[in-house]
């Protein structure tokens, strides 16, 4: 018998035994893989004369092809054995781990940081938890000024500094403007800072930790013209073309002229109606999205800048409320950003 027969002998042997589907897989590694049997036979052609290695050559690749389609067979067969044993079909492809995802609050974030970036702000952060100075009075409010009571805030329980007085969880983003112009030194200054906020309040449009994000620009000539125009472009961006702006006077301790910043409504584009009647989202109109100024004399004083050369403008947006605005997106109760549902939280 010459060696091929006894191979294709021993083979038609071997596969009897195989009862599993892990030995048909050895099986087929002991005659086809790289130091098989099929390509030991190979290696001694090579001595050979002519004529016997092209027969031998032929009934070599002859008797692969057999086992490779034995093998074949083989496995189809001990896999339709397990299938029907294990009732388990085993050429379903595995289960897909669940993938996480980025928090719509990151993902805002993320998104108002780009808008910001296209006009040359930076973006930093500022200590969560802050100095009463950074947080007030540097800020034109004095110890004992009633505007503090806007600013309801959690206070830490640590001895107070001599100048910066208690520390406070930072209650809106504005303790990183004198901050900002310390570090900058000089003007231009434009900065955005996005930071958690914190203030005791708990209903559907208030969490005790929310987000602001604060816009700073100082520089020589800067108007309201500036300010308007940047909220104006940042508006269009984020919610989209058709939204608009206005300004109403308000007051802050820290801007003079300071105002409130509404957003036209996503759903009657502002009018305050549809088909006549009152829209229910806005009931006028507008949503209140900011508060805003110019930067107050003494406050650029605090930071080291002369107000006589420099004027600035600031504003400071709540990123939860936005974002509740955003149309496609009505909540009508912040608490489930928070909430840990995923039910919600995978659908951004
Ligand atoms: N800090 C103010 C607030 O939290 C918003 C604001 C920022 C107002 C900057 C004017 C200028 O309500």
């Amino acid at each position: 018998m010459d060696d091929v027969s006894k191979l294709s002998a021993k083979f038609e042997t071997d596969i009897k035994s195989v009862r599993t589907y892990k030995e048909a897989e050895a099986l087929a590694m002991t005659y086809l893989g790289r130091n098989g049997h099929i390509n030991s036979l190979l290696k001694t052609m090579k001595d050979l004369p002519t004529e016997k290695r092209k027969a031998l050559g032929s009934s070599v690749n002859e008797i692969k092809k057999s086992i490779v389609e034995h093998i074949e067979k083989k496995r189809k067969e001990l896999m339709k054995k397990m299938e029907e044993e294990t009732d388990i079909d085993v050429t379903l492809p595995g289960k897909a781990y669940p993938a996480g995802s980025l928090h719509m609050v990151t993902l805002a974030i993320e998104e108002i940081s780009r808008i910001f970036e296209k006009l040359g702000f930076v973006r930093m952060s500022y200590p969560e938890v802050e100095w009463e100075y950074y947080s007030f009075e540097a800020l034109n409010m004095p110890k004992n000024h009633p505007a503090r009571d806007d600013f309801e805030s959690f206070f830490i329980d640590t001895p107070s500094h001599d100048d910066f007085g208690k520390m406070v969880l930072s209650p809106h983003t504005s303790s990183g403007q004198v901050r900002e112009m310390l570090r900058v030194g000089a003007p231009p200054i434009r900065m955005i800072n996005i930071a958690k906020c914190y203030r005791p309040n708990w209903d559907v449009t208030h969490t005790p930790m929310f987000h602001q994000f604060e816009g700073l620009c100082v520089d020589k000539g800067i108007t309201i013209a500036n300010l308007k125009g940047t909220i104006d472009y940042f508006v269009k961006e984020f919610f989209g073309r058709q939204r608009s702006i206005r300004l109403r006077p308000f007051h802050f301790q820290f801007t003079e002229p300071s105002f409130e910043i509404d957003v036209s409504c996503g759903i009657c584009l502002g009018k305050g109606t549809i088909r006549n009647e009152k829209c229910k989202v806005c009931k006028s109109g507008w949503l209140e999205l900011a508060g805003a100024g110019m930067v107050h004399p003494n406050v650029l004083k605090a930071g080291g800048i002369d107000p006589d050369e420099f004027s600035g403008w600031a504003f400071g947006f709540g990123i939860e409320r936005p974002m509740m605005m955003k149309e496609g997106l009505k909540l009508n109760d912040m608490r489930i950003m928070y909430s840990g549902d995923i039910r919600f939280l995978e659908q951004f």
